[in-house]
């Protein structure tokens, strides 16, 4: 089969792999029939994950139709459409029984690099989380599904049924970025008459808008550096645009809209490579910077006291200059982490069906597999205006 596989940094491209197999009962083999690429992708794209070897096979924004079912399969059959989320869980270990999936203690054996450490460098004796599809070996080193075909472990759990009526398109973001956008704003404890600071104007920002909004929001400034995103923000989800090229302090502007109080929350949908200071650029190419504390910093300034700053941004190693004292000062709420996809897919197909969320506006770019290294280019350089790809097999 086809598969987009990774040779190092920028450098990836649609080989022939062998066709994927199922392993364990409760596997299912899935044709993949839309796929997208995240900008969790691009990390990987720009060489900064570690734990990726040769030919692994990118994608964990895919849906499609089974194809192969292993007896253990109880709930699905060969035929069926389906939408898979990014994380494996498996439903029955101390995280999962929390509805934390992405905390899933059982699904990464832990073979990545970092001495065995994982994702985390204070480890202790701490388990892993859940294992990612086409996320390194740090996250279990699962095949992804920018292919034409990918083995899903435990499809008892992940896999969410969609009706035919609804296109590819509009359910595919189910996967990861709109619940991703959405557990960003119930973090962030939005309802009605909130207000709200989103850094970073890409498919996770413009997912945060919309759950923003769907959950009453009242003022949501919009802040990043890519005009033709901003404005789509503003069009669609009546954000107040800031571009950081052109006003150096949005935290300080968003301090004087509101009474010098700050916003109820901020949402960081930026994360660890977050454009800073020439002196943050240099620490990190140095590797004694593991994240970009630029856009924490902005957030902990512009949220108003006991208020929230919810992180789905991706993070990594330490920060110099978090100002945790400010933080204290103002009795500020953290909620980071991977989505919890599981959790949330059911009711969001739901607000799908019933037109009340639309995720699929924001697709720019539609593109069959074999272009996807082309793909990855014009996603990353942000050519073409490009907003989200969305890749048929
Ligand atoms: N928590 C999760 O489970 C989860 C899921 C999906 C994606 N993510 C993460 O969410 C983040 C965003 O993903 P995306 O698909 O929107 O990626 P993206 O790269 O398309 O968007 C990031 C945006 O941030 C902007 N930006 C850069 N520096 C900034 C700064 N200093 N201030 C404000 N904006 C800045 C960029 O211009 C860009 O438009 C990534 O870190 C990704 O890995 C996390
Ligand atoms: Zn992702
Ligand atoms: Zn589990």
């Amino acid at each position: 089969m086809k598969a987009l596989t990774y040779h190092g940094a920028k450098n990836v491209k649609v080989d022939n792999v062998p066709d994927p197999e199922l392993a364990h009962s409760d596997d299912i083999i899935l044709k993949v029939t839309a796929t997208a690429i995240c900008g969790s992708d691009l990390h990987i794209y720009r060489g900064k994950i570690p734990g990726m070897e040769h030919g692994d096979i990118l994608g964990h924004e895919f849906m499609g139709v089974v194809e192969d079912a292993g007896s253990g399969v109880t709930n699905l059959r060969k035929g069926d459409r389906v939408v898979i989320p990014f994380v494996i869980a498996c439903g029955q270990c101390y995280y999962c029984n929390k509805k934390l999936f992405a905390g899933c203690e059982s699904t990464n054996p832990q073979t990545g690099t970092m001495d065995g450490r994982g994702a985390i460098l204070n480890k202790k004796s701490a388990t892993s989380g859940a294992g990612l599809f086409g996320y390194s070996h740090l996250y279990g080193g699962y095949s992804g599904g920018q292919a034409e075909y990918v083995r899903v472990p435990k499809a008892n759990v992940g896999p969410i049924k969609v009706p035919d009526a609804l296109a590819d398109e509009q359910v595919l973001f189910l996967s990861d970025i709109l619940p991703t956008g959405y557990q960003a704003a119930v973090n962030a404890q939005l309802g009605p008459g909130s207000s709200v600071a989103i850094f970073g104007a890409g498919p996770v920002g413009l997912m945060s808008a919309l759950s923003a909004r769907f959950l009453g929001a009242d003022k949501i400034f919009m802040v990043d550096h890519h005009d033709y995103r901003l404005k789509f923000a503003q069009e669609t989800y009546g954000v107040i645009p800031i571009n950081f090229d052109e006003d150096e302090d949005p935290a300080q502007t968003i301090l004087k809209a509101t009474q010098n109080h700050g916003v109820d929350a901020c949402i960081d949908a930026v994360g660890f490579e977050a454009k800073g200071s020439a002196l943050e650029t240099t620490l990190a190419t140095l590797k004694l910077e593991g994240s970009s504390g630029k856009v924490l910093r902005q957030c902990i300034a512009a949220t108003r006291r006991g208020g929230v700053i919810s992180v789905p941004g991706v993070y990594a190693g330490f920060i110099h200059g978090f100002l945790f004292g400010d933080a204290f000062e103002k009795g500020l709420i953290f909620k980071t982490g991977q989505t919890h996809a599981q959790l949330y897919m059911p009711e969001l197909l739901e607000h799908i069906g019933n037109g009340k969320m639309k995720p699929e506006v924001i697709i720019t770019h539609r593109m069959t597999l074999a272009d996807a290294a082309a793909g990855y280019k014009i996603f990353n350089d942000k050519e073409e205006d490009c907003r989200k790809v969305v890749l048929v097999p």
